[in-house]
């Protein structure tokens, strides 16, 4: 059921972000019944939608958390998820945080051979995870895929032996092999055939124990789309794993990070229209929000659906809806029909749960939209 959208933005004012909890809570219980099980872990990836209320919520369905930055290290710390279930992916990584991770006790997945250096001098003796970039990608943007060839991120697979060369000279445990390959992914063939790499080069590694496919699944943004069919994909690693198991030391622990599928459908904004003018035969629809608020669009050409709360029953007209920043790609969407959008009306994106508010800033200084988390239709803090 749709949270009364139009109700909380009286109250609240616009632009609102509204999530819903009990939504999300539902999509972390299908996530677990789909893909966890034994030897199976998951991790919320975090950067996805940082909202407590959120990251309690998905916690306590079970998850651990995957955290890009010390910044979400320590907000998960900090909502009571438990040190060793908080997994640092350490991206050019300064120093002084990689030693505050270790010595809080937080997993760390290292995915340059400077890292491993780093850590092995800082703490000799620990258990890490090395990321890998397997050689293929995926996901709804270039924009957004992180594996294959001339990405910067993860240890490429031919220079996996040196990096276990180097963290055994630093004195590390190689625990296991992490790879992210992308997100919004729609079919699960890449992120098998990702797994089948992670498979190969485990088979040659007896201290691994844990492989960590990342996360990545799609969500439907347009009418029509299909879901990422986790079930088929959990089905496809069962039959990979059978299929390695004379070669692997152990059955390695499966984790898994997913962002997107566990937030994005649950999450909403409102704006309202402040301005509705022609201008060279288009209809422009002015928000009081832009691209600060709500960036994908902009950035990736993403989709959002949009609603008018306002006027639902109106009649369908083409417009173009466009932000309030100085900016040219300030724009959501294109010769979209909406029912016609009036000065005063409240819109809605929908499906703006992950990487929503998450990525928003505060360009030409306005402030950041606020956010609203619901439970049992009453507001969380
Ligand atoms: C290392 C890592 N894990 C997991 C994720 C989550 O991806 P998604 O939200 O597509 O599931 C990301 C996203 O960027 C990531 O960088």
């Amino acid at each position: 059921m749709t949270p009364p959208l139009a109700d909380l933005a009286r109250r609240h004012g616009t632009p609102l972000y509204v999530y819903d909890l009990d939504a999300i809570g539902a999509r972390a219980q299908q996530v677990t019944d789909q893909l966890g099980g034994t030897a199976r872990r998951l991790f919320y990836a975090c950067k996805a939608n940082a909202h407590r209320a959120v990251l309690a919520r998905v916690a306590a369905a079970g998850f651990g958390v995957e955290a890009a930055s010390p910044g979400e290290a320590a907000l998960a710390l900090d909502c009571d998820v438990p040190a060793d279930q908080v997994l640092l992916s350490a991206t050019n990584a300064r120093p002084r945080d990689l030693a505050a991770a270790l010595e809080r006790g937080l997993s760390v997945t290292l995915g340059a051979i400077s890292d491993i250096r780093r850590v092995g001098a800082l703490a000799p003796g620990r258990e890490v995870l090395l990321r890998i970039n397997p050689g293929v990608g995926d996901g709804s943007h270039p924009h957004v895929v992180t594996g294959g060839p001339h990405s910067k991120f993860g240890i490429p697979l031919e220079e996996l032996a040196a990096a276990v060369d180097a963290a055994a000279a630093a004195g590390l445990v190689v625990r296991g092999l992490h790879a992210h390959i992308g997100s919004g992914i729609a079919e699960p063939t890449a992120l098998l055939a990702s797994a089948r790499r992670l498979l190969e080069a485990a088979a040659g590694m007896p201290g691994v124990r844990v492989l960590d496919l990342g996360g990545g699944f799609a969500i439907p943004y347009r009418d029509g789309d299909r879901e990422f069919d986790v079930a088929a994909y959990a089905g496809g690693l069962e039959t990979l794993l059978a299929e390695f198991e004379a070669r692997l030391p152990v059955r390695p622990e499966l984790w898994f990070e997913p962002g997107r599928f566990v937030v994005g459908p649950a999450g909403y904004l409102v704006a309202e229209v402040m301005c509705r003018k022609e201008s060279g035969g288009l209809t422009f629809i002015g928000l009081d929000t832009g691209m600060n608020h709500l960036l994908r669009p902009a950035l990736y050409g993403a989709y959002h659906r949009i609603v008018n709360l306002s006027a639902p029953q109106a009649l369908l007209e083409s417009v173009e809806v466009v932000g309030n920043l100085c900016e040219t790609t300030d724009v959501f969407a294109s010769d979209r029909p909406i029912p016609r959008p009036e000065e005063g009306h409240l819109l809605a994106f929908l499906d703006v749960g992950a990487y929503g508010y998450s990525m928003a800033s505060r360009y030409n200084l306005w402030p950041l939209p606020k956010e609203v988390a619901l439970s049992g239709g009453r507001e969380q803090t």
